[in-house]
């Protein structure tokens, strides 16, 4: 039997309640398609830091180095001063592990509801490459004439050949397998040394992909483009900070934060892949059963597109639609379930198969485009 060792981390907040759901549908897509995993909880996160001081500690780092994957919930806690655990557990975890882009899929399903007027699932159908690990996130600068009103701070963003063309190759590569469409995300007209080098390594890694056709939006644009005509896109490639921003839109576009899930992956095969629902921990709706558990499944469906399982990826995707498109509200008490009755129901669907099947599902792409015997990583 296949078998995979998961490393789970629920993390704050929401997290552990959106990750538990997500854990029934992975065992209910064990036993579905024929597949075993290995599971340790490792809890870090707020209560792990406020008890100990420790955030990602080397032992951990080891021992999170030897899983397949990890699925992650999320961090953040008003008991802790902001950036603490966001910038020591999440940040770093990227960083460690070399989880080179962030995959964000903008996908609305059949029957889910979006604030966006008009908007129908055929013209829905995106996925955002961020690169991940450098940037503006990579948390260097200085102050000079601090605790004056002469202080001056300098936040530097870095841009590296290496990194934007693992990122840039990676979305040619996703491009190639669904509608062969990259579009350049940046803002070449004022940024022009980074723009510069990622207009360059975009013609440069192209060539190696000429069937793929490339287009180019400066991402003040983007947040007219998505909402308006998002037809327009099919694989966005862009940076660190500017990714972070449009997925956000993104997800509105789907149907709101609890429904967008997101892979962290590592392309070289040297450190895990992490899967976390977009959101954060959501303090204010935690403890009560109200977060919507799909962008917690739809992760779980990408981490199983990640380790080969295809099959399971897609049904666990198409379980989660099935049941978000019932559903009389995304978020909160209008749901009319809990957090972990919905994971239940999205995992008896699964088992049951009497969801649609999904076309062009970026799960199984992901299967293809990560797991496949013709690909080096
Ligand atoms: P948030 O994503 O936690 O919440 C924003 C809004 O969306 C809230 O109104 C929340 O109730 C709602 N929401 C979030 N998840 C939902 C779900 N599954 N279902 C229904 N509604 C949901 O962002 P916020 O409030 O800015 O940050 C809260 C904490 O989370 C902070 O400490 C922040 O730093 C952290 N954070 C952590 C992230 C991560 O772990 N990757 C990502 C973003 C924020
Ligand atoms: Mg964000």
């Amino acid at each position: 039997m296949r078998r995979h060792t998961l490393a789970v981390l629920p993390g704050d907040g929401v997290g552990p309640e959106v990750t538990r759901a997500a854990l029934t549908v992975l065992d209910a897509a064990q036993e579905r398609f024929g597949f075993s995993t290995a599971r340790t909880e490792v809890p870090l996160g707020a209560d792990h830091y406020l008890q100990t001081g420790e955030l990602l500690t080397d032992e951990v780092t080891a021992s999170l180095g030897t899983a397949d994957a990890i699925l992650f919930g999320a961090i953040g806690s008003p008991r802790v001063t902001p950036g603490i655990l966001e910038r020591g557990i999440i940040l770093e975890l990227r960083r460690r592990m070399q989880q080179a882009i962030n995959l964000r899929p903008v996908r609305l399903y059949e029957g889910v509801p979006t604030p966006i007027a008009g908007l129908t699932p055929a013209r829905c159908d995106l996925v955002i490459v961020r690169e991940n690990t450098e940037g503006a996130y990579v948390a260097q600068g200085s102050t000079v004439h601090r605790g004056t009103t002469a202080r001056v701070a300098v936040q530097e963003s870095v841009n590296t050949w290496y990194a934007v063309e693992r990122a840039v190759d990676f979305a040619y590569r996703l491009a190639s397998v669904r509608r062969k469409r990259l579009t350049l995300c940046h803002k070449t007209n004022v940024l022009v040394e980074a723009g510069a080098l990622w207009t360059d390594v975009m013609s440069a890694v192209g060539e190696r992909y000429p069937d793929v056709e490339t287009d180019y939006v400066h991402v003040d644009a983007m947040c007219m483009h998505l909402p308006v005509s998002p037809e327009r896109f099919d694989v966005v490639v862009t940076d660190n900070l500017f990714g972070d921003i449009v997925t956000d839109l993104g997800a509105v576009l789907q149907g709101g934060l609890g429904v967008a899930a997101s892979g962290n992956l590592n392309l070289d095969g040297s450190h895990p892949s992490m899967f976390e629902p977009i959101h954060g921990s959501a303090p204010d709706i935690a403890g009560r059963g109200w977060a919507n558990p799909a962008g917690a499944c739809l992760s779980l469906g990408m981490m199983l597109g990640h380790l080969g399982e295809g099959e399971a990826a897609a049904a666990v995707e198409s379980a989660t639609a099935a049941v978000l498109a019932d559903l009389p509200a995304l978020a909160g008490e209008g749901m009319g379930a809990s957090t972990q009755e919905l994971g239940e129901r999205i995992a008896a669907t699964l088992t049951e198969g009497s969801a649609p099947t999904i076309t062009g599902s970026l799960m199984s792409q992901l299967a293809r485009v990560m797991g496949g015997d013709d690909v080096a990583w």
